[in-house]
């Protein structure tokens, strides 16, 4: 198991990764797009070879955003989504003080997982998300800060 930061050049490969682990996915070329902003980056984390999935932030010190964040279904439950979250944590605690993030109120696993990494609910968005037939729900903000 590795977990390295990835580039442009991983884009496709973060497409699909995205495409079978949410509901709404992100095109190669939004990948790209997202790439090239400065402020913008991530880790994958690979096994025998294959990205199995990845965490990407925004970074504007002393502030942090986790703008999204997948594991792929079949490797799951096996602490690879901690993994990669807490290398995130730890590669940025010098800079980073606030860490935020928004995450649907029915995804009790990426909250917990959030709550268990220490990030705390600090408000709601009503609506934020759309599921389909457009149902609305809400997203939860959290927030993890670090002295
Ligand atoms: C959220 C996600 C990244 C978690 O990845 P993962 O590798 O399965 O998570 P881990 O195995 O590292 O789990 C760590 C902790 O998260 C929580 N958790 C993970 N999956 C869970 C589940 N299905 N039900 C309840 N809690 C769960 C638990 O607290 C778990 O700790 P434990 O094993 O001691 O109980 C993964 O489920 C995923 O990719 N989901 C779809 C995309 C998504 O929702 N991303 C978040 C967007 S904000």
């Amino acid at each position: 198991m590795n977990i390295r930061p990835f580039t442009i050049y991983d884009a496709s490969i973060l497409a699909e990764i995205h495409a079978q682990s949410m509901d709404t996915a992100w095109s190669e070329q939004e990948f790209l797009t997202l790439l090239q902003t400065p402020t913008h980056g991530g880790w994958m984390i690979i096994i025998d070879d294959q990205a199995v999935g990845f965490i990407m932030v925004s970074l504007l010190p002393p502030d942090a955003e986790v703008l999204t964040f997948c594991v792929l279904p079949k490797w799951r439950k096996q602490q690879i989504g901690q993994k990669l979250l807490q290398h995130f944590l730890t590669s940025c605690r010098h800079q980073i003080h606030n860490i935020f993030l928004e995450v649907a109120e029915t995804n009790q696993p990426a909250i917990n997982l959030y709550v268990k990494c220490g990030f705390k609910q600090i408000g709601v968005r009503k609506n934020y998300y759309y599921s389909s037939p457009n149902t609305p729900i809400n997203a939860v903000v959290m927030r993890l800060y670090k002295k």
